[in-house]
């Protein structure tokens, strides 16, 4: 794998065309008119996975957005890695925060400016181009196979079906992602954890039109006011969530491992003046890196009903909502979650009013096992590229399907991504560093390396 660097140089203005490509396309998932954009990127990757090496590539239909599933299979005897990645990027808005225009990459200091830039067009490339490079030089140790969907950014619904329909042309021996970050350049780390996520919207319903606040205040029970109620008693002082039985299922890490956890040098001042706050705030009891990682949370996405222009308008809002989601950790099951947040709305059930609850979408928690052979291959490759061991980190994201795999595929995921916090994924000026794209193409044929050798120990 040592001619990796040399063939990097030689092919990496490619590269970087090939990627501009496929970021020029907007393949926004929230919008359901985006028909067009969302299956031209699909065949943009089709066609990429054919040239970089594969046997072959579809763009397949599914209830949803497509996928695209493509292979290279060498020999049976050898292990199959799964590659998965997504094409959909998150909606580019506020787009008058942007320097440059967020379908038209630009770089600017070494970094490729747009969206997706990271997230995960930029990181899905490293593993495509990798790929390339192990076809070309004749270095494959393994089979491989592609799986790309377009609706990582809105729960993964079509991808979950489709893997409960095609376990056999998706089986393989692990799962290789590249779509979370690293604490540094100079730090590496490897995610070992993902949080889960169920997400609501409710809406509190009262009278059938909004009311004169003087004909009726102080008379009738106001939507938005018991609305804040509500979220306001999801939680306690302590930055504890009092849904009951909210916990139940939460495992507590041992000492060892948040001891293991700590040690990752988290700048917690630079990070709060990055992102404008006076001081991080969180469950009593638990530092930054724990509430990020091995704590479930719950917050309010966004909140509206009645009078909003500008100005004074006396009334009682018919309505209010909210949309609220939670971070969920080993073991908590999202569908669990449901049921006991609906129980509680339903238990609480105040006066005057109804509730509506709408479930968004959700995935359970991730952790991969520390002592397994994938992970080992891991932590070897970065240590080859990077020159250190990586920490290990438990990413507060979600990636809805990784879970999913293991759970309907019995497949475990490594999480090789090479991602930083400074890249603003989902927001204004998403961007990613050259540096990391090419140090992640540089670091996945090595995995590619130790994993494959790990099955002739
Ligand atoms: N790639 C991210 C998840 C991520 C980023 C994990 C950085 C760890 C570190 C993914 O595309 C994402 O944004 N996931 C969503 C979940 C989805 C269901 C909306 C998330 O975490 O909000
Ligand atoms: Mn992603
Ligand atoms: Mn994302």
């Amino acid at each position: 794998m040592d001619s990796i660097r040399g063939y990097i140089e030689k092919n990496k203005e490619r590269f970087l065309e090939e990627l501009f490509g496929l970021i020029r396309i907007p393949s926004v998932s929230a919008d359901k008119r985006n028909r067009e954009e969302m299956y031209s990127a699909a065949e943009y990757l089709k066609e990429n996975i054919i040239s970089s090496g594969a046997d072959k590539a579809e763009v397949v239909k599914t209830s949803g957005w497509p996928v695209v599933f493509g292979e290279k299979l060498i020999d049976s005897k050898l292990p199959t890695i799964l590659v998965y990645g997504h094409y959909d990027v998150q909606p580019p808005d506020p787009h008058e925060e942007w320097k440059s225009l967020p379908f038209e990459p630009e770089i600017r200091e070494e970094k490729i400016y747009a969206r997706g830039a990271d997230d995960d067009k930029g990181q899905l490339f490293m593993q495509l181009k990798a790929f390339e490079y192990m076809v070309a030089e004749n270095k494959l140790p393994c089979n491989v196979k592609f799986i790309i969907e377009g609706e990582e950014e809105i729960g993964s619904a079509a991808l979950k079906k489709f893997c409960l329909r095609n376990g056999q042309l998706l089986s393989a021996d692990v799962i290789l992602v590249s779509d979370t970050t690293m604490l540094s350049l100079d730090t590496p780390s490897l995610t070992i954890g993902l949080r889960g996520l169920a997400y609501f919207e409710i809406t509190v319903t009262g009278p059938n039109r909004d009311l004169h606040s003087g004909l009726y205040g102080g008379a009738v029970n106001n939507p938005c006011n018991v609305l804040a109620d509500i979220i306001s008693g999801m939680k306690d002082d302590k930055g504890k969530i009092t849904i009951p039985g909210f916990y139940d299922s939460v495992k507590e890490v041992d000492k060892g491992e948040r001891e293991l956890l700590n040690k990752v040098p988290l700048d917690e001042d630079t990070l709060i003046t990055n992102i404008g706050i006076p001081e991080f705030y969180g469950e009593e009891g638990y530092t930054t890196i724990e509430r990020l990682g091995i704590r479930p949370s719950l917050d309010v996405n966004g909140i509206w009903g009645g009078f909003m222009e500008e100005g004074a308008k006396t009334i009682l809002p018919a309505n209010a909502s909210a949309k609220i989601s939670m971070r969920l950790v080993p073991d908590q099951d999202t569908e669990k979650i449901e049921k006991i947040f609906k129980a509680h709305l339903e238990n609480i059930s105040p006066p005057g009013v109804s509730i509506r609850i709408k479930t968004l979408h959700g995935g359970n928690a991730y952790v991969a096992p520390w002592e397994s052979k994938e992970i080992q291959a891991a932590i070897s490759s970065i240590e080859k590229t990077f020159g250190k061991k990586p920490l290990p980190i438990r990413g507060g994201g979600s990636i809805p399907v990784i879970a999913a795999f293991d759970e309907v595929l019995g497949i475990k995921a490594v999480l090789l991504g090479f991602g930083l916090e400074t890249d603003a994924i989902h927001s204004p000026n998403e961007n990613f560093p050259l540096q990391s794209f090419y140090k992640g193409i540089e670091t996945i044929p090595w995995f590619y390396h130790f994993y494959s050798e790990s099955y002739n120990l």
